[in-house]
């Protein structure tokens, strides 16, 4: 019965529990370094990923599964950021969930979403959205808006996903981070299981800089 029900409120977010035959393992303990990344069986991480496509915040898609979300939550009610980046806004739904997270925990957080692509149809008052482009944040409106930033930072990195994206941006906010800030770069998991295929340059390129 709570099976069913379960299934029936998962079913509405695009998921689908599974019965998982082998016991989930420790990440620490027992995954071996070379292959495998996640204490998930790649069929499981498969059916959240599609799942996470589909999901809406407010009607608006936002491409989040619901660890994100939760994982989220808890960062930013630890670390209380007093600004938020988020490179890749896609709809704006990511945005406009972290505006409304931080307003739920009464912080006074500035929300800057950037991405190629300009999104005109979500607002927030503690949210603004940027046109930029990873590669050359410097050139954007980041800069003169970081000047007096409030602090903690915490940046998410959920851009084009490349390995030189992600190095430009780690470049860029290494002036801005301070020790105890949190950079996150998303999907990590996604790319090393080749869930998403086209991503895989990511793997191959941090698998060379390793050898
Ligand atoms: C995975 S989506 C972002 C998803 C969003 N954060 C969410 O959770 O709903 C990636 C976004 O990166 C943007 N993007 C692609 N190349 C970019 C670049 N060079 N600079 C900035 N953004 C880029 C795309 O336009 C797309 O909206």
């Amino acid at each position: 019965m709570v099976r069913k029900i379960a299934n029936k409120v998962l079913a509405l977010a695009g998921y689908k529990l599974v019965r998982c035959r082998k016991p989930f393992r420790s990440v620490s303990s027992s995954l071996d370094p070379k292959r495998e990344r996640c204490g998930l069986p790649k069929s499981a991480l498969e059916t959240i990923q599609a799942g996470a496509m589909r999901y809406t915040y407010k009607g608006i898609s936002c491409l989040k599964n619901p660890f994100d979300l939760a994982i989220y939550a808890q960062l930013i009610h630890q670390t209380k950021p007093g600004t938020i980046v988020e490179i890749g806004s896609a709809s704006g739904g990511s945005a406009l969930w972290l505006s409304d997270q931080v307003n739920s925990f009464s912080l006074d957080t500035l929300i800057y979403s950037v991405d190629i692509n300009v999104v005109t149809a979500v607002s927030a008052p503690n949210l603004k959205f940027l046109v930029g482009d990873i590669h050359h944040l410097d050139d954007s409106e980041l800069p003169s808006l970081l000047e007096n930033l409030r602090r903690p930072l915490m940046v998410i990195e959920d851009g084009p996903h490349y390995f030189d994206g992600s190095l430009a941006a780690l470049e860029f906010f290494d002036k801005y981070l301070m020790p105890g800030e949190y950079i996150i770069i998303e999907d990590g998991i996604v790319i090393f299981a080749t869930i998403v295929p086209s991503l895989a340059q990511c793997t191959l390129r941090r698998e060379e800089k390793r050898r």
